[in-house]
């Protein structure tokens, strides 16, 4: 038997401990472990190896995926996916493990549907967007890289008195920014799934300087799309001089963390379980309540993926 893993979409840390883990299991069950270059992309273009354990040597420290990532648009033609079925089938491949997004789910679960190819997709992107699953591999790193970039802001901004709007990624969901203005004192917090109140939060802040604050950062979260706003809101209104930094994809970079690298080993430990026992396997293994589980693509599909209650209200103050 032979099983390739690829990762795909935006790139997340702990991809490589997975990679690594995948291989190791792979050639632990006598079975033939292969490697998808570049994605989609890759499975379409042939861009696959065997892989031993020389391959994944030395590459569990390493941000982002050794075997690189690709957003296809091809994909999504019958010729292409049937190139990509002639690819696998040449080596005898028949098992695929993804580590990526909904998008690469959904690819994968067509790929399946038209030649039956069994799968089973690991959540990884730093966004945490996935409907069904709790936590997605890479979000640990990314907020302990957005931790380190606010603590730079914060020295900076300590030494004037001026006000920091740090726009955050995330795509449209404001994960990552809630618990980093929670969990690093942001003043402010901008995000999709709170409505804030501009002069309610300008009142506050105003007040708080008359009684000393020097300085005032606040996080925009990316899919609100007002962080430029906000700087010039901040510097006419509050009465600050305002600086905006983007964080941008320096979020996705970075050594994962050590509860990315054990994420990393559980989700691919678990997922190949029901991978190699499934031959219909068409599921994404989720981390909900705690525990481990798998999903459909249905299933993920069918909702929105929701930042928990209790974690909204205990920030809400932030964006008033
Ligand atoms: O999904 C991960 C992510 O980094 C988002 O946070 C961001 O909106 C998007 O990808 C950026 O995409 P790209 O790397 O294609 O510019």
């Amino acid at each position: 038997m032979a099983i390739a893993i690829m990762t795909s979409g935006g790139d997340s840390a702990g991809m490589n401990p997975a990679i690594k883990k995948f291989v190791k299991i792979v050639l632990e069950r006598g079975e033939v472990p292969y490697l998808i270059y570049d994605g989609l992309e890759g499975l379409i273009d042939d861009n696959i190896h065997e892989a031993t354990h020389e391959t994944v040597a030395g590459i569990v420290h390493l941000g982002g995926t050794i075997i690189r990532s690709s957003r296809s648009k091809r994909f999504f033609e019958y010729d292409y996916r049937k190139q990509a079925f002639d690819n696998l089938q040449r080596r005898g491949i028949d098992k695929l493990m993804v580590l990526g997004g909904d998008g690469s789910f959904k690819a994968l679960d067509i790929f399946y549907k038209d030649f039956g190819v069994s799968f089973i997709g690991v959540p990884a992107t730093i966004d945490n967007d996935i409907h069904g699953t709790d936590y997605c591999l890479g979000v640990d790193t990314a907020l302990n890289v957005i931790r380190t970039a606010i603590d730079g802001i914060r020295d900076t901004a300590a030494s004037f008195k001026r006000g920091f709007v740090m726009e955050i990624m995330g795509r449209d969901c404001g994960y990552l920014t809630l618990m980093s203005a929670m969990t690093n004192g942001a003043e402010v917090m901008i995000i999709p799934e709170i409505k804030y109140d501009l002069e309610s939060i300008k009142a506050r802040l105003k007040n708080e300087i008359k009684n000393g604050r020097r300085y005032a950062v606040a996080l925009v979260a990316e899919g609100v799309k007002v962080a430029q706003e906000l700087t010039e809101w901040m510097q006419k209104e509050v009465g600050m001089e305002s600086r905006l930094t983007v964080l941008g994809h320096v979020q996705r970079g970075g050594n994962p963390t050590v509860y990315d690298r054990r994420m990393a080993f559980e989700f691919v430990a678990f997922g190949m379980e029901k991978l190699l026992n499934d031959a219909q396997c068409h599921h994404v293994v989720v981390y909900k309540d705690a525990d481990f589980d798998f999903v459909t693509i249905d299933f993920i599909n069918s909702g929105k993926y929701e930042i928990s209650p209790e974690l909204i209200e205990l920030t809400r103050h932030l964006s008033r």
